[in-house]
């Protein structure tokens, strides 16, 4: 029987007594997760020594998988994107993210497994953006609406490359443009949807309101640093301490979360799956 436990008031649910492999061939205990999936937002999931096909099966339940331009793919499991961590490589600085912010259709959601951790540290923090978008100062809310922001990959993944290499990234995966504030399309939620991702907002300044040569950036920048400063709040936060295989799954429009990068030289290997998402409005 499931057995749900809640780890904190805002966010996330630990799930016991139920087998991933076994949810990737039944449609109604599919159907339970996803029903827990929508109200916690993101599900914990211990001891789940499943196949890496159990794995891509289970996701490819929410919708069609995603590769990464940057991360590489298991080949033999397309969609199954392989995020390790060695000595060899040490893990750059991570920040708070909505997976595919920069894509026109962002990630619905994601299923990550761990395969290996460290001793200590390689934690991930998920943080409810429904909830940051509820508790901001109602004239915040007021100066948000109708506000759209573009997102790209370019200044994240591609700011560790060369140039050259940069600018092919940027070519391939134009800047994208979303609402600032975005209704979850499941549950009629409004989402506060800027990360990290998001460079600047696309229609701060307009004809009626802009001041040649005086306004120009400085309060958009304060308006959007503010934003994106709201995902650190730890009472949006739930962070889940990793053994090998638990198991993530979370709904990645309405949260964001953060890797911490505590634990090198320690090798960390976890495996995504990524979900194809709508385009927001
Ligand atoms: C991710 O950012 O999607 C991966 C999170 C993690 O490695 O814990």
């Amino acid at each position: 029987m499931i057995k749900v436990e809640r780890l904190t008031a805002c966010i996330g649910a630990e799930v016991s007594g139920v087998s991933l492999g076994e949810a990737s061939r039944d449609a109604s205990l599919f159907a339970e997760i996803k029903a827990l999936l929508l109200k916690h937002r993101v599900l914990f999931f211990r001891d789940q020594d499943i196949s890496r096909e159990e794995h891509v099966t289970f996701a490819r339940r929410f919708g069609k998988l995603e590769d990464h331009p940057v991360a590489g793919s298991d080949p033999e499991h397309p969609g199954l994107v392989q995020i390790y961590r060695s000595e060899a490589k040490n893990p750059y600085e991570n920040n708070y993210h909505s997976d595919g912010l920069w894509r026109s259709n962002p990630s619905m959601g994601a299923v990550l497994r761990c395969v290996e951790c460290p001793e200590v540290g390689g934690d991930t923090i998920w943080v409810n953006m429904v909830e940051a978008y509820k508790q901001l100062p109602e004239d915040i809310k007021k100066r948000i609406e109708g506000l759209r922001a573009k997102s790209s990959i370019e200044h994240s993944f591609g700011a560790a490359m060369d140039p050259e290499e940069r600018r092919k990234l940027a070519a391939q995966n134009p800047e994208v443009e979303h609402p600032v504030v975005r209704t979850h399309p499941e549950t009629g939620e409004k989402i506060l949807y800027v990360s990290s991702f998001t460079t600047h907002f696309a229609n701060y300044h307009t004809v009626e309101n802009v001041r040649h040569g005086l306004d120009k950036t400085p309060g958009a920048s304060l308006l959007l640093n503010y934003l994106q400063s709201q995902a650190s709040i730890p009472e949006y936060q739930v962070r889940f301490r990793w053994k090998p295989n638990s198991i993530a799954v979370w709904d990645n429009r309405p949260t964001q979360h953060y890797a911490v990068m505590d634990y090198w030289p320690a090798p960390r290997k976890m495996e995504r799956a990524g979900i194809e998402g709508d385009k927001p409005y």
